[in-house]
């Protein structure tokens, strides 16, 4: 007999629920393979300050200690229900919240959860072999701490499947196993998560501009009418902040080494300083312009009948939908939404509806930018003149209005020719990415940094930085 509360932290009753425990038996043996076989590569006898989620208790959610990955306790956690929860928008809206799935939503239902489920193994499986360049035994704890999480992501994923889909929902929970990102036969839903993840700089990145699209997602999908998905994806969004303040923190801290270096040298070009083994700020930018573009592709088409319809039925919010006064139904409402016209960028409004992508989006954008700003009080700081900007939205896009059309990062619709000619100016090219990869170098000194990056200014969980994150028996 296992114990499940143990093995497997929960607040879903497992104990209790044989169909539940079957179905997560048959699971889980293929989940360790999975994580053995693309999980952190040489990984699983290293012993790692991690946190674990053992209950959503404030001082539950986040317990430390040294953890070997493999015994990891993937837990599967909801915020606990409110019994006085209603559909909040929609032509449902007032209704109570359902705690089932409603019979003519099943399919859309499982969609949602699969494409969210898909992407937590996905970034796991993108970040294979980062460990074996970490600049510090910190960023190595972190990176590690990240991928359990998407592994309990991807649990947490699951059980909406095993629990509430029935056969299908468990066929899908092996698929969810099978995908692989990047591979040519079996790749991984969404684009985005195919993209390798080769080094640091990329990784920081998209911790910053990916799984912030994630927490997006999350935040949408916690205003769900189907109060199970709602509740789980509430308990992700506490993972993921610390997911995105990795991202944020890595490049403010490649930023903060490389104007350290420029100044030291009396450097003022951004493209400046590869000769003393920094990143510049040049190839920062084109790393940022890639990334972001990337990730808006992950919002979908702007005018979509399907983001219409998750409303409409009660299954995707807005985000802070509950926040926001107007009739939850968006009956009669316009958005405005980007375009391109004979050859010109112009903007149309649209029924609301129509446009929850593009509406998620511009929310989206505007934390990025935030987060951008602060990054850009560190060349301040230094004095210098140079800034991190976000391209236009059009730029280098794959989905959405933009596709097709060649936009340059501030905004100007050039041909195809011209784009290609210049791509090298704005998107990290062959030589940029063996750049970067020629400054990794596996540091596990405790407290030392590689050359390229600065370190952090705390700790984790109030440890000094020299602290032994990992430990190599
Ligand atoms: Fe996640
Ligand atoms: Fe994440």
């Amino acid at each position: 007999m296992i114990d499940y509360s143990e093995r497997i932290p929960n607040n879903v009753n497992l104990a209790e629920d044989k169909v539940l425990q079957r179905a997560l038996e048959r699971w889980q043996p293929g989940f360790r393979d999975w994580w053995s076989g693309t999980g952190p590569a040489d990984s699983s006898e290293l012993l790692v300050y991690l946190r674990t989620a053992i209950s959503v208790d404030r001082d539950g959610w986040a317990n430390f200690g040294y953890v070997k990955m493999p015994d990891y306790r993937w837990g599967i956690f909801l915020v606990p229900r409110d019994e006085h929860r209603q559909v909040n928008f929609g032509d449902h809206k007032g209704d109570a919240a359902w705690q089932e799935v409603p019979g003519e939503y099943r399919s859309p239902l499982r969609r949602i959860i699969v494409t969210q489920g898909d992407t937590e193994p996905a970034s796991v499986e993108q970040q294979r072999l980062l460990g074996m360049t970490a600049p510090s035994l910190y960023d190595l704890r972190n990176l590690f701490q990240v991928n359990v999480e998407e592994g309990r992501h991807l649990w947490a994923m699951v059980y909406l499947l095993h629990r509430y889909f029935g056969r299908d929902g468990r066929e899908e929970a092996e698929g969810l196993l099978e995908r692989r990102s990047g591979d040519a036969d079996k790749p991984r839903i969404l684009t985005a998560f195919n993209e390798e993840t080769r080094h640091w700089l990329a990784f920081f990145m998209f911790t910053f501009f990916t799984d912030r699209d994630g927490k997006f997602q999350l935040a949408s999908l916690a205003e769900s009418g189907f109060d199970p998905l709602a509740r789980t994806c509430r308990f992700m969004l506490t993972e993921e902040a610390h997911h995105m303040f990795v991202g944020e923190s890595g490049v403010a801290r490649v930023v903060q080494r490389t104007c350290d270096e420029m100044q030291k040298r009396g450097l003022e070009d951004p493209a400046a300083g590869r000769e003393f083994g920094i990143i510049d700020l040049a190839t920062i930018q084109k790393f940022l312009n890639f990334h972001y573009s990337v990730t808006l592709d992950l919002y979908g088409s702007d005018v979509s009948s399907n983001a219409a319809t998750y409303y409409t039925s009660g299954l995707k919010g807005r985000y802070e939908e509950t926040k926001l006064s107007d009739d939850h139904k968006l009956s009669g409402a316009d958005y405005p939404v980007a375009e391109v016209e004979n050859g010109r960028i112009v903007t149309k409004q649209i029924p609301a509806l129509n446009a929850l992508n593009a509406r998620l989006r511009d929310d989206y954008i505007g934390e990025i930018q935030a987060g951008v700003d602060r990054w850009n009080r560190i060349p301040e700081k230094f004095g210098m003149k140079f800034r991190l900007t976000l391209p236009h939205i059009g730029f280098h896009r794959k989905i959405g209005n933009f596709a097709g059309h060649h936009i340059t990062p501030d905004g100007q619709v050039i041909s195809e020719a011209e784009f290609a000619a210049r791509a090298g100016e704005w998107l990290p090219t062959r030589a940029d990415h063996d750049y970067v990869e020629s400054l990794m170098g596996r540091v596990i000194e405790p407290g030392k940094f590689a050359n390229w990056i600065a370190p952090p200014v705390r700790g984790v969980n109030n440890q000094p930085i020299e602290f032994e994150y990992v430990r190599f028996n």
